[in-house]
């Protein structure tokens, strides 16, 4: 096994054609992904992946995420009434922020996936919960150790999988026959279904599972990060109102913050690679590997290297980014990988956390407490999330 921070490796591993897959990701040891997600775009190889991509990518351009905008608007509308409806004297107190990005961002690709509203805003439905549970399940040890020995959570685990694939077929059955007007707007079911080789219900679900997944957690744990960091400093806090103010989501200072979140506390803060070919290969660096060798490269050890970044790296410092004109150009800016297999949800993420972002800060000011700041602890499970919750002040702005 090697871990490394190496840009050259980096780059040698991540722009290893997929087609080819002489670099792969490896098995999914818990045997969890592959029940949910089965042989979806997460999960395949080569030309199956390839098929994948080409058919999902359509759905991710800058014009399909600018239409879902709306969406968007609406469902953050919508927890922004939540959380007003819970003020006294125009204060939510004791807000567990995780828990609410986690709900508004399932809700909105659930909206955006099977045109389904979840309403886990207004604490109509666990279901956000579930896949937390799955998520917990995956990084579990003795599912690691072996994907066959029968676990007690197993019938939990099978469960929650059941109801995702039955929520599934209910959209695909809806939107086929045009009935009922709770699935509407479903972007990404609609291109599945609608795409020129008639795919089987169950490469449906495994795409539909995976953008329930990839598409809420990774960017709950982003806004999650962003507010934290804009309590504890609140003076660029009060700078960044005073742009979005001004100019809503198209605030500079909103980009830098959001790079800057990325950079310190990368959601995915690992990509790993198995060697896939019969033949030994070499590294940059002239680093011989066996065939069978994992890679496993720290995204996050990269963004904080004082090589790249100065002797800051460790710092919030969102006016570092002030005189980049373009991150995703950075070859030690990595948040959502690089290559062919580069995150297909970027764009839509980037517009998604700047709305969200925008209209929250324009609603409230946001505090925390010195005790709920002594609770932050980052923990890495698949993704890079907190370990504790923490529970923030809103404050209306009048
Ligand atoms: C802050 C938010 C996000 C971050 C940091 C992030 C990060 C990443 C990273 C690092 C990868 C590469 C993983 C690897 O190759 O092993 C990836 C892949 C992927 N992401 Fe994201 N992601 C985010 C949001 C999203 C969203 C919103 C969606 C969907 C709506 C999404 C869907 C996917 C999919 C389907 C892949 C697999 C692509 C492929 O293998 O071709 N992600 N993401």
């Amino acid at each position: 096994m090697i871990f490394t921070k190496d840009l050259e490796i980096c780059k040698y591993i991540l722009s290893a054609s997929a087609e080819i897959g002489d670099y792969r990701k490896p098995p999914d040891s818990s045997g969890v992904m592959i029940k949910l997600a089965r042989n979806s775009i997460l999960m395949s190889e080569e030309s199956q992946w390839k098929f994948h991509r080409s058919l999902l990518s359509p759905s991710f351009t800058g014009i399909q995420c600018n239409l879902m905008k709306p969406i968007i608007n609406q469902c953050i509308d919508r927890q922004i009434a939540n959380l007003l409806s819970l003020s006294k004297n125009d204060t939510v107190i004791n807000v567990d922020i995780q828990k609410e990005n986690t709900k508004l961002t399932f809700d909105i690709i659930g909206q955006l996936s099977i045109g389904y509203n979840f309403k886990s805003i207004e604490g109509q439905s666990e279901i956000s919960n579930h896949f937390t549970f799955i998520l917990n399940e995956m990084i579990k040890p003795i599912r690691r150790l072996s994907s066959w020995i029968p676990l007690p959570s197993d019938w939990l685990l099978f469960r929650y999988i059941r109801e995702f694939d039955q929520i599934t077929i209910m959209a695909i059955n809806h939107r086929k026959q045009g009935t009922s007007s709770m699935y509407k707007s479903n972007f990404l079911l609609d291109s599945l279904i609608s795409s020129k080789q008639s795919l089987n219900q169950d490469v449906i679900i495994g795409n539909i599972n995976t953008f329930l997944l990839a598409g809420h957690e990774t960017s709950s744990n982003l806004l999650t990060f962003v507010y934290y960091l804009l309590c504890k400093h609140q003076s660029i806090q009060e700078e960044l109102y005073q742009q979005i103010n001004v100019l809503q989501e198209n605030s500079p200072l909103l980009d830098w913050v959001i790079n800057e979140t990325l950079r310190l506390y990368p959601p995915a803060p690992m990509v790993a690679r198995s060697r896939h070919n019969k033949y030994d290969d070499i590294l940059p660096g002239n680093i011989r590997i066996s065939h069978d060798t994992l890679i496993l490269i720290s995204i996050y050890a990269i963004h904080r290297d004082t090589r790249h970044w100065g002797e800051d790296a460790n710092q919030f410092n969102p006016y570092r980014w002030k005189d980049i004109p373009d991150a995703s150009r950075l070859p030690y800016f990595l948040p959502f990988s690089q290559g062919s297999r580069i995150c297909i949800g970027k764009q839509f993420t980037q517009i998604e956390s700047k709305l969200i972002i925008s209209k929250m800060l324009q609603t409230f000011h946001l505090q925390i407490s010195k005790a709920e700041e002594s609770k932050f602890k980052i923990y890495q499970r698949a993704t890079l999330t907190i370990k504790n919750p923490i529970h923030l002040i809103l404050n209306k702005r009048l």
